[in-house]
């Protein structure tokens, strides 16, 4: 279990808040671990392998600061919506591994890696489900918020893996997949945490709308860092998307404005790079110095900036302070 006592992934200034936090999340982490047990022993190690391993816990925590905006903040369904939110990321992560040929996630072995593409796909499901359970605890609002997240997940999961349709620009193609695969979730785990907190519908409307804008930024910056970083602060391995051919904004925009000296990364980036870790690392090398970087970091600050501009709806504070914190840091993450 992730030490919840030491830093929380949202920037919370306000000591009480966030105390309180951390309490609530600590309620999260308790139910999580019992939620994947599975009658079958190996099926609960195998659902607990990416939850034990690690993970910043920002979407529950999303749910739970959202939730702080209206007058049932302490509420037991916020936490039930945090943890429906938490084990749907995390049946997503066992399939996009999978997608992904991953072998490292959270710092540990990938499931497929660990055991095979069968267990990791299956135990996915399994998590799935036990999400579907849970959030039918919440009503049939949240069954229906859920089933259109999911398919809209999925959608941008599979969406990935197609060419634009002809005369589609790349990178609206590309923002309509992230929008899916990773913004949605981030919209629904605020729009639930205002929902189950009590919030008017004013505010749960703007928090959806930071949420979809935060979610896609948060993509990106996920992006520009597995071309940026080194594997020991994402727990992941670096230079993934590049080997699996899977597009992203620095790629996309490198290729949009490609130079004349830049035919031999072009060239790099139009072969296998899963064939060669030397023209991988070179691919790295040119993309790491290329300006298309910068015009990514740029374009997620100017998303972070309209997402902050839907915090108007909420009255100024703590948590208006924390949200709009946390949009700044998604736009400038090192993790
Ligand atoms: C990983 O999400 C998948 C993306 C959407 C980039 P996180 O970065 O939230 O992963 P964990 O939960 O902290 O492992
Ligand atoms: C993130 O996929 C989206 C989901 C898991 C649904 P990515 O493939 O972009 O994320 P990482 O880099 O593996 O975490
Ligand atoms: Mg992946
Ligand atoms: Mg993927």
């Amino acid at each position: 279990m992730p030490d919840v006592s030491s830093s929380l992934a949202l920037p919370v200034t306000d000591p009480e808040l966030e105390a309180r936090l951390r309490a609530r999340l600590a309620l999260v982490e308790k139910a999580l671990s019992g939620h994947v047990q599975s009658r079958a022993a190996f099926i609960t190690e195998a659902a607990s392998h990416l939850l034990d391993a690690g993970g910043k816990r920002f979407r529950p925590l999303l749910v739970l600061l959202a939730a702080e905006t209206g007058d049932r903040a302490d509420s037991d369904d916020v936490l039930t919506a945090a943890c429906v939110v938490e084990l749907t990321h995390l049946a997503s992560l066992y399939h996009d591994d999978v997608m992904d040929e991953a072998l490292v996630r959270r710092g540990e072995d990938s499931a497929n890696a660990r055991w095979d593409n069968h267990v990791a796909i299956l135990t996915g499901d399994f998590l799935f489900a036990r999400s579907s359970e849970l959030t039918a605890e919440l009503g049939p609002q949240a069954v229906a918020i859920q089933a259109q997240t999911f398919a809209r997940l999925v959608e941008g999961q599979i969406m990935e893996t197609r060419a634009p349709a002809p005369g589609e620009d790349p990178v609206e193609h590309h923002l309509d997949v992230i929008a899916g695969k990773t913004g949605i979730l981030i919209a629904t785990s605020a729009r639930y945490g205002a929902l189950f907190g009590g919030a008017s519908t004013e505010v749960e409307q703007a928090l959806t709308a930071y949420g979809d804008i935060v979610g896609a930024a948060f993509q990106i910056s996920d992006d520009i860092l597995d071309i940026a970083s080194d594997g020991a602060v994402s727990g992941k391995t670096p230079g993934t998307d590049l080997k699996e051919g899977v597009p992203t904004l620095p790629v996309l925009l490198a290729r949009r404005h490609a130079r004349p000296e830049d035919a031999r990364l072009i060239e790099l980036l139009d072969s296998d790079l899963a064939a060669s870790d030397d023209d991988l690392d070179e691919a790295l090398r040119l993309l790491r110095a290329h300006p298309a970087m910068d015009e990514a970091r740029a374009y997620v600050l100017a998303e972070a900036a309209k997402a902050k501009a839907h915090l108007v709806a909420l009255p100024e504070g703590p948590v208006r302070d924390a949200l709009e914190a946390f949009a700044d840091v998604v736009a400038t993450r090192t993790a």
